[in-house]
């Protein structure tokens, strides 16, 4: 099987109060859970069996490409995330500031973004391999931006399931909530993942 349920690096009640616990397990052991046992009953003994997620996702459509991008989508925002937002490490620091000026101007420009965002999908940090540009994109329900050659360095869920237990109508107190937990070490990662040599 190619497309697995990642462990979680946390406890599913150490996000509280940025997310509870039920909500948490909510969104990780029902939504999560059936994007991948989804994904995978489509896969069964086709040729994407032994493919890996990420190429699955990029070289499907329907409702495969729907479950699997869902899978990858959750793997990024639930590393995007951490129960105290982590020190930014400096060569990311650096390209922020390169980019948006300023941490705090980043997370403003976030947050309005994140917030122009109609109906179900996702916010993600993007970073352009080729000129190591980073900016800001919003896609509706599955899409994740890797589809077009770009590498994303952080995720915010902005479905409905990911926030409604504990802020019902109130999503921008949400989206503030993410900026105070971002776990930029997985920026890193992915940063230097897709600009090495
Ligand atoms: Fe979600």
């Amino acid at each position: 099987m190619s497309v697995f349920l990642p462990e979680l690096k946390y406890g599913l009640d150490k996000l509280n109060p940025f997310l509870s616990a039920k909500a948490m397990d909510f969104h990780y052991n029902k939504h999560f859970v059936n994007y991948v046992n989804a994904a995978n009953a489509i896969i069964k003994g086709t040729e994407y069996d032994s493919q890996s997620l990420r190429t699955i996702v990029k070289n499907s459509s329907g409702a495969l490409f729907n479950n699997a991008a869902q899978v990858l989508n959750h793997e990024i925002f639930f590393n995007s995330i951490a129960p105290r937002e982590t020190p930014v490490p400096p060569q990311v620091e650096a390209l922020i500031c390169k980019n948006f000026n300023s941490v705090a101007e980043f997370k403003e420009q976030l947050f309005r973004v994140a917030s122009s965002h109609f109906g179900s999908g996702w916010t993600w940090l993007v970073l352009d391999p080729a000129t190591r540009k980073l900016d800001l994109r919003n896609t509706v329900n599955a899409a994740n931006p890797i589809t077009e050659g770009l590498a994303v360095l952080l995720g915010l869920d902005l479905w409905e399931h990911s926030y409604y237990l504990d802020y019902q109508n109130r999503r921008p107190d949400y989206i503030k909530a993410f900026l105070d937990h971002i776990d930029w070490t997985y920026a890193e990662r992915h940063y230097l993942r897709n600009t090495a040599k």
